[in-house]
């Protein structure tokens, strides 16, 4: 018993990526508090009901609890699932102060604010199962001591194909035509007066980090012009093979577009980044897709744009608070194309990130570093682009 506490302590602590930035100090006295040997570990994830039965891989969900349960209590840990998530009276409100593992993924997330990490005296890892680990007050938990990580990678393909999806459902019109369909309506002139090719437009991703790439590199086929806006260029046979330019200036390759992805994560220096002035700075009737986060955006500016038609479509899964709220005002904006989020919890997506979870915890319970990649926060230190 004494060893695993000893080995989960070396596992939160040892921590060498140069990419990172202090932030304090760790407190790191409140891993004593740890109990050893068994850990309880929560976690938090939506909720399947009816469908929950439909698919053995359907792990992602509240009764799926990522296929581990079996494994975790055959070790003597007490593991908690849950999908209420909110204030004061919820079911995870009541395992903040002992627990010491905080699963949660991002298409339910468990906010975990300043309070809940000051109430939670035992808590030492916080897992994400996906990626984006913006529902954590950064910031709060590398002051501490906490370690944060995600499965980095996991998920990329499933949102990079769901971003190409979006783009054709944008540029050729295809959801008035669906509901008239629905709605028993035939009217081919209603459709067709703004349905376009992809062939020839101008798309450009500002952020081509794992996903970014991907989108480009299935774009490639379809012959458009590709740019991209990262903090950092790609080495020049990457960017060769992906056939995208770099745009080093964000609002000088806005106006060039016809069609915008966000693949940025949601940190201090981009959350709502793109606001009423970036908006004014895009083509007028550009296309917008946007599953990286609903924070990202100004939540109004996107609305007014939509509705002046200065924006011709915006579609992506997410948004911000989760789940959205029946009035949330992109439910309710003209060309949009929204759906809750599920990109990335496609159920190849959540086998892979379920598998990754059960790799971290384990190389948790031994001792063992995580895939530095997976690391967001570690010993009092953020992930570089989270800085
Ligand atoms: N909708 C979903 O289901 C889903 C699933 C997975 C990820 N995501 C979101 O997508 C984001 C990107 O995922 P990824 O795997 O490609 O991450 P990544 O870390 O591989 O790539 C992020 C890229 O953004 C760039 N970047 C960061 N800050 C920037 C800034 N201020 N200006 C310009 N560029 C900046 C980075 O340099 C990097 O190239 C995640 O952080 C997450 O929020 C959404």
């Amino acid at each position: 018993m004494a060893m695993k506490r000893v080995a989960a302590f070396s596992a939160i602590r040892a921590f060498t990526s140069p990419s990172s930035s202090s932030v304090s100090s760790p407190n790191l006295t409140r891993h004593l508090h740890a109990s050893p040997g068994s850990k309880k570990i929560v976690g938090v994830f939506y909720k399947a009901n009816e469908y929950a039965a439909l698919n053995p891989n359907f792990v992602g969900c509240v009764e799926g609890a990522l296929g581990i349960r079996d494994w975790l209590e055959s070790q003597g840990h007490q593991y908690i699932v849950t999908d209420d998530k909110e204030g004061l009276d919820s079911e995870l409100e009541k395992h903040i102060p002992d627990l010491h593992v905080l699963i949660s993924t991002p298409f339910h997330p468990a906010y975990v604010t300043a309070e809940r990490i000051k109430k939670a005296k035992n808590l030492q890892l916080l897992l994400t199962a996906g990626i984006g680990s913006d529902h954590i007050d950064l910031n709060a938990a590398a002051a501490a001591g906490l370690t944060v990580a995600e499965i980095t990678g996991s998920n990329v393909v499933s949102v990079a194909e769901d971003e190409l999806m979006r783009i054709l459902i944008l540029v050729r019109n295809f959801l008035p035509g669906h509901h008239q369909v629905i709605n028993g309506e035939w009217n081919v002139a209603g459709i067709a007066y703004r349905a376009y090719d992809l062939e020839g437009k101008t798309v450009g991703t500002i952020g081509a980090g794992r996903i970014g790439r991907l989108l480009l590199q299935r774009l490639k086929p379809f012959n458009c012009n590709l740019l991209y806006h990262d903090r950092l260029k790609m080495d020049p046979e990457l960017e060769n093979q992906i056939g995208a330019k770099f745009e080093e200036d964000l609002d000088t390759m806005l106006p060039k577009c016809d069609i915008i992805v966000v693949n940025t994560p949601l940190t201090d220096k981009t959350r709502g980044f793109f606001d009423k002035n970036r908006i004014a700075k895009c083509k007028k009737g550009v296309l917008i897709v946007n599953n990286a986060r609903g924070a990202l955006m100004d939540t109004q500016a996107v609305a007014d744009a939509c509705s002046s038609g200065q924006i011709g479509g915006y579609s992506g899964d997410v948004w911000y608070p989760q789940p959205a709220p029946k009035d949330h005002p992109w439910r309710y904006m003209p060309n949009q194309a929204m759906t809750p989020h599920i990109s990335g919890t496609t159920i190849d997506g959540q086998l892979r990130y379920a598998a990754g979870v059960k790799d971290m915890l384990d190389r948790y319970f031994k001792g063992e570093d995580f895939p530095p990649q997976n690391y967001i926060v570690k010993e009092g230190k953020l992930a570089s682009q989270y800085k």
